[in-house]
Parts: structure tokens; C-alpha cells; sequence
């Protein structure tokens, strides 16, 4: 004859051990289990390869245009957050925070090629150092602006950008802001 379950419950052995605890012993024991819960997290992502600081960068690939139409490419939409770069065109595509970007890949200081840095979650210059977030806004360094973002519209093929029209935030602040494929 099978029991109940509230009897087969209530005559578990120590079914409920923990409520006799005293309330301080309750949280030390789950902060001890919370601490043991992280650390065997961050040694399964080593175990996989990937640091725990690396499992929160933002990464960085490479692209290239699924249409060229004269001075305009259009690439896909990023699938998720991250620096795409298509070094034929010199261009970085960005996505961010529900938008999408793309920047000339010089530095607005003195036309370094920058580099994505994903565990920092940002851009950086190899030459002065300048430092930029993601959506190209400066950080530090000696550049006087923000990365200059190509004009950018939605496209049936995704983000369509304009090769021609480059705007730079100190001398077209307004057009700098607009440069956006809000998603
Ligand atoms: S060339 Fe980039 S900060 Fe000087």
C-alpha cells in the first residue's frame, strides 16, 4: 500500500533538519553554498576553455557585406552584442545595447587602426591609447571626439552603410547621434 505523500514527507529522516537551525546558521550555510556554487561555475568555464572574466566580454569577428551597391555595403544585423570588422571596407559594425553602428576603423586622432578589446568590453588605440565604448563614445586618451560613424539605415539585408558619408561627432554632433540602426 503506497503512503501519502504529506506522510511519507513527514516521516522522512531529517526531512527538515535546516528549520531546526538557528536563523545565522541558515545564512552561513547558504552563503558557504553560494560561495562553492560560484567557484564550481568559474572552474566549469575554465574546464571549457574560457576564463569566467572571458564569458562577459563582448566578442569581436570578422564580416563582410552581403550587398555592395556603389559607395553602400549592407551586412547582416550582429546576432548578438559585439565588434564585427570587415577590414576590406575598413569598416567595424557594432551592436549594442539594441542599436547597431558602423565606424571607420581609423582613429579620429591620427588614423591608427583601432582595436576591439572584448574583455574590456571596448575600443582602444594602439598609438596614444585613446579609449572609446562601444557605441564609439570617447573614453580618454588624446583624441578630441568620438569614433566616426558612417551614415547607417535599415535594409531589407539588414544595415545598410553609407561609404560616403562619414560623421564626425565634433563637427556634426547631430548627425554623429542619428548615426543609428535602433532595433
Ligand atoms: S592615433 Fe589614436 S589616439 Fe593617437
Amino acid at each position: 500500500m503506497s503512503s501519502s505523500p504529506s506522510k511519507s514527507a513527514a516521516n522522512a529522516p531529517d526531512a527538515c533538519t535546516a528549520c531546526d537551525a538557528a536563523p545565522d546558521a541558515i545564512g552561513a550555510d547558504r552563503r558557504a553554498f553560494l560561495r562553492h556554487a560560484a567557484a564550481a561555475a568559474g572552474a566549469a568555464l575554465v574546464a571549457l576553455g574560457t576564463s569566467p572574466l572571458e564569458a562577459f566580454a563582448l566578442p569581436l569577428a570578422f564580416t563582410s557585406p552581403v550587398r555592395r551597391d556603389g559607395e553602400t555595403r549592407t551586412y547582416p544585423v550582429p546576432a548578438a552584442d559585439g565588434a564585427e570588422i570587415d577590414r576590406d571596407n575598413e569598416v567595424i559594425v557594432v551592436r549594442w545595447q539594441g542599436a547597431v553602428y558602423a565606424f571607420n576603423l581609423a582613429c579620429p586622432h591620427q588614423n591608427t587602426a583601432l582595436r576591439w578589446l572584448a574583455a574590456d568590453r571596448r575600443f582602444q588605440c594602439p598609438k596614444h591609447k585613446s579609449k572609446y565604448q562601444p557605441d564609439g563614445t570617447f573614453i580618454e586618451g588624446r583624441a578630441t571626439r568620438g569614433m566616426d560613424r558612417f551614415a547607417v539605415r535599415r535594409d531589407p539585408g539588414g544595415v545598410l552603410v553609407d561609404l560616403s558619408t562619414l560623421h564626425k561627432q565634433d563637427a556634426d554632433p547631430q548627425g554623429w547621434a542619428a548615426a543609428a540602426v535602433r532595433l
